[in-house]
């Protein structure tokens, strides 16, 4: 059986960079869900789907080929054959994703794609419900929060040092309204899995963090 590591918590609580430094100093790859949930959003963003349009969808994610493999230890997400990483990390694409993964077609086709990676791959994975749906029997799962201020903050100092103007409040409030969402939909909501161990980065550093969870890797050996 592979060695899994799951990682679930809000946007912007700094999971993919915790994750992707503790998989270096691990030994294991780096499995960025959000990133297959985005490039999804793209595909129907590109098609000019309805985000309302829960029918519409539904069938038209049938057509969206994403697969995921690794060059120089890096993801790289294909959708329908193009590498799409450079498009992912947009705020339109991130809401759109948010509105579109709530569909369980979305849902079990890129699930289905997580879970076949982990059987044969140690990893460790990072998303919103890896410890509870994707991967239950993972060796250590990990709540990563932060308080949505700090969670704002951090998004807004990452904004400005790219040179892109941005508004403090309207992030801390997109933040909100995307936790609010990924929390309370119906299939597969964010939440702590009962055996996740919950780290709150707020008054951390990352490599405090870093330190915490490789210790807890450790001690679950
Ligand atoms: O982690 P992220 O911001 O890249 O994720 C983008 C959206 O994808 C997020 O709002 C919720 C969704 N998502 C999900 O539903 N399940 C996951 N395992 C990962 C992300």
């Amino acid at each position: 059986m592979a060695y899994n590591v799951a990682i679930d918590g809000p946007a912007g609580a700094g999971k993919s960079t915790i994750a992707k430094a503790v998989a270096k100093r691990l030994g294991l790859i780096y499995v960025d869900t959000g990133a297959m949930y985005r490039a999804m959003a793209l595909f129907m963003i590109r098609e000019n789907i309805d985000p309302q349009d829960a029918e519409a969808i539904s069938k038209k994610c049938q057509e969206a080929d994403i697969t995921i493999d690794y060059e120089n230890g890096e993801q790289v997400v294909r959708l329908n054959g193009e590498n799409v990483n450079g498009l992912l990390r947009t705020e339109k694409v991130g809401n759109m994703a948010s509105v579109t993964s709530v569909q369980p077609a979305v849902r079990v086709k890129l699930v289905e794609l997580q879970q076949a990676l982990a059987r044969v791959r140690d990893c460790i994975m990072d998303g919103r419900d890896i410890g509870t749906c994707v991967l239950p029997d993972a060796q250590v799962k990990i709540y990563l929060t932060a308080s949505s201020q700090v969670r704002a903050k951090r998004r807004f100092e990452e904004l400005t040092a790219k040179g892109e103007s941005c508004d403090l409040a309207k992030i801390k409030a997109d933040i909100e309204e995307r936790d609010y969402r990924d929390m309370n939909r119906e299939h597969s909501p964010l939440k702590q899995a009962e055996d996740a161990i919950l780290v709150d980065s707020s008054d951390m550093t990352i490599e405090e963090v870093v330190e915490k969870i490789i210790a807890l890797c450790e001690a679950a050996k």
